[in-house]
């Protein structure tokens, strides 16, 4: 089983990130032959500043290394290193239906955030297809809000199957639906264009304060509380036991117990969760050379498979 997945480096990563995309990501690494990448091509259509963008790609590599990534399992690459990507999306855009692309939320989304509307924030997901049928990928482990993108690969694929012969392999979205959507400070999806995000490598301090500032109702603190819509008790469940899992919702019905003191609990057991990969992080900004190292294998080996994908696509379209 080949299994793929992106992440854009247009920001810090957050927990949603972890939960939703990186964890499962790392955890599929025994299953099969896994590629992950830093979508930089996908990032121009939000970044604007370069040394930024080559920075926080270079993060997003060290976070997902520190995160438990295996270079000796999984292909770490930059997309920009596998430029034949970009051609299979021009000639996945030949076929693809502009109605298709008109369906798809997240462009409707970023406009509303307000991203510029250009030709690549629409066929954005042209592109993420590219990405996925050009390693004949299995699985795709993503978000629930990649979701939508998934399927229009899948469209895609059928139609140039439909049009050309077997060319593609159909993929299938790898969802976990205790983690498909995590919730940010504010109960809505964890989001760093929302602002409500908790991030994996924050500074203790201020990651602290952001745990402190999650919204709650105003019920007292003798009061019983409902553990059924806390975000407290939502994230507190990403961390903890099924047993202290239990406690904290028993102590919500029970009342005695302020959000404040809910809150700290949640900090202290978000903090410890990530107390290794911190340390991990700080051994691999030791050796200079690590992060470009992997980089590089992980490039190579993309290049190898998407290169023979792409002669099978010349060749059925007749490029060759
Ligand atoms: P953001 O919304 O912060 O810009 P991205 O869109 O870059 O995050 O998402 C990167 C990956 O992380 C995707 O696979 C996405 O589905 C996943 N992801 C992002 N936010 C969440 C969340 N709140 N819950 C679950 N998964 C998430
Ligand atoms: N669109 C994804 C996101 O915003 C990133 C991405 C690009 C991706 N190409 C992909 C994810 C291919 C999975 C597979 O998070």
């Amino acid at each position: 089983m080949r299994i793929l997945s992106g992440i854009q480096p247009s920001g810090v990563l957050h927990i949603g990130n972890y939960f939703g995309m990186m964890r499962p990501a790392i955890e599929l690494q025994k299953e099969g032959e896994t590629f992950y990448f830093i979508a930089d091509y996908h990032a121009l259509t939000s970044v604007r500043d370069p040394e930024a963008l080559r920075e926080n790609s270079r993060q997003v590599a060290l976070d997902f290394l520190a995160c438990g990534l295996d270079p000796e399992r999984a292909a770490l690459f930059r997309q920009s290193d596998v430029p034949q990507v970009t051609e299979l999306a021009w000639i996945l855009s030949t076929i693809a239906p502009m109605g298709l692309l008109e369906r798809a939320h997240s462009y409707k989304d970023k406009l509303a955030r307000g991203l510029a509307p250009t030709v690549g924030l629409f066929s954005y997901p042209v592109l993420m297809a590219a990405d996925i049928l050009i390693y004949d990928s299995d699985a795709v482990p993503v978000g629930k809000d990649q979701k939508q993108h998934i399927e229009i690969t899948r469209d895609l694929a059928v139609k140039v199957n439909e049009t050309f012969g077997q060319v593609f392999k159909l993929p299938e979205p790898k969802i976990n639906p205790q983690t498909e959507v995590v919730p940010g400070l504010d109960g809505q999806k964890m989001s760093k264009s929302y602002g409500n995000n908790i991030d994996i490598f924050g500074d203790e301090k201020e990651t602290r304060k952001r745990v402190m500032s999650i919204v709650t109702d105003s019920t007292p603190v003798e009061t019983p509380k409902d553990p059924s819509r806390s975000t407290i008790l939502q994230l507190y469940s990403l961390f903890a036991s099924k047993d202290e899992i239990a406690g904290m919702r028993e102590r919500f019905k029970k009342g005695g117990t302020g959000y404040g003191d809910f809150k700290k609990e949640l900090f202290e057991k978000l903090w410890e969760y990530f107390s290794p990969m911190r340390k991990r992080r700080d051994e691999i900004l030791r050796d200079k050379s690590y992060i470009d190292n992997v980089l590089t294998r992980g490039a190579k080996r993309a290049n190898e498979v998407a290169d023979q994908v792409m002669q099978r696509v010349r060749a059925a379209v007749g490029l060759r």
